[in-house]
């Protein structure tokens, strides 16, 4: 028998390829919905922002409206990795339900299922099979995982936290996704994902493989920098519009962003970081080039570049903020939305599951 873990390696480091995969995949998506199914998620950790918005939900949007099956996991489970904080996790859940339902993802089409993957059992039972077919040394070497560890300071390091991304690669096999939209940080598990389906298939199912080898599909949007200018739009950092903020606590939060000195306002994302980036969220919320809006700013400097963000973001978030508003109003239509994607997502499980316990020749 060959053992192709000995002789291939896992690479993680296919940014390149993974741009221009990316970009097929997007032409075949459109050509072909039917064929493919999405799989992506988030920890509930927290309220999602602008920087979440235009960088993946409204893509999600975009695909499901295309009519792909869309499943959405919130990721309860890995949470747990880098905080010992446990007790809002499910009032975390509910409101990362609120904000995908408001944002445009429907769970009343039959296109999109939302569901915490704590609530499938079968698919994290995947995990125990799965975690025979990695190496120490591969978990190791994950760079995204070694970043998280540096970045929690944790004094013990937990198990959990190492072997999250074989978790993770049940997450997205368990469905037989084909389109893992994320974002570049999470290409490694996706690669471990990869390799995990080929290596299940080539020891367990030769003949008839289980799991197909889904692709990373990256956005187009470039990412959005903190209101503070320093690093990416993030929850902790404190540098972002939610959208759940009300249009004042938008106006005041805008009002702090970081800028420079020159007064005339100029699109130049090279030398003007800052400035370019509040051009070019004020873009995305009103259809005018970054340039052009620059333009018509000129000699009217920062607080009018600011004034111009504020209106057309609120106008923007509007509806999403109604509608948020509504869904906060209505928690037993969110928990219902969420019971019809554990519902969907169980039954695709369980079939997952069974296939694999044939393949492996298990009791049954
Ligand atoms: N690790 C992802 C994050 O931190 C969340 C996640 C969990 C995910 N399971 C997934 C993303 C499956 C894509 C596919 O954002």
């Amino acid at each position: 028998m060959t053992e192709p873990e000995k002789t291939e390696n896992l690479s993680y480091d296919t940014f390149a390829a993974s741009v221009q995969r990316s970009r097929e995949l997007e032409a075949d998506i459109a050509k072909n919905p039917g064929r493919h199914r999405v799989l992506t998620g988030d920890r509930p950790t927290g309220d999602l922002h602008i920087g979440h918005l235009f960088g993946s939900l409204l893509n999600r949007v975009r695909l499901s409206k295309l009519g792909v099956e869309t499943f959405i996991v919130i990721a309860d489970y890995q949470v747990l990795t880098d905080r010992e904080v446990f007790d809002r996790i499910a009032e975390c859940t509910i409101n990362l339900a609120i904000d995908y339902i408001a944002a445009g993802l429907d769970p009343d089409g039959g296109k999109v299922f939302i569901y915490p993957h704590s609530c499938i059992p079968e698919m994290n039972q995947l995990l125990l099979p799965f975690l025979n077919l990695v190496s120490i040394a591969e978990l190791e070497r994950n760079p995204t995982v070694k970043e998280e560890i540096e970045a929690a300071k944790m004094a013990r390091m937990n198990a959990g936290m190492f072997t999250y991304p074989v978790h993770q690669a049940a997450d997205i096999l368990f469905c037989k996704s084909t389109v893992v939209p994320v974002g570049k940080d999470q290409l490694p598990h996706i690669e471990l994902t990869r390799t995990i389906a080929r290596r299940f298939n080539t020891r367990y199912a030769e003949k008839n493989p289980v799991f197909l080898e889904p692709q990373a599909l990256l956005s187009n949007t470039p990412t959005i920098l903190g209101l503070d200018g320093n690093a990416k739009m993030s929850k902790s950092r404190n540098n972002s519009v939610t959208l759940k903020a009300t249009e004042d606590e938008t106006a005041k939060i805008i009002k702090t962003a970081v800028t420079d000195s020159e007064r005339r306002i100029t699109y130049d994302p090279a030398s003007r970081p800052q400035v370019a980036n509040l051009l070019e969220i004020a873009s995305l919320c009103s259809g005018e080039s970054p340039e052009a809006i620059a333009e018509s700013i000129g000699d009217g400097g920062s607080g009018k570049l600011k004034a111009y963000l504020t209106e057309h973001l609120n106008e923007f978030l509007r509806p999403l903020r109604t509608r948020r508003r509504e869904l906060e109003k209505d928690i037993p239509y969110v928990r219902a939305s969420l019971d019809k994607g554990i519902t969907k997502a169980r039954e695709v499980a369980v079939t997952t599951l069974d296939e694999v316990r044939v393949a492996m020749n298990m009791y049954r």
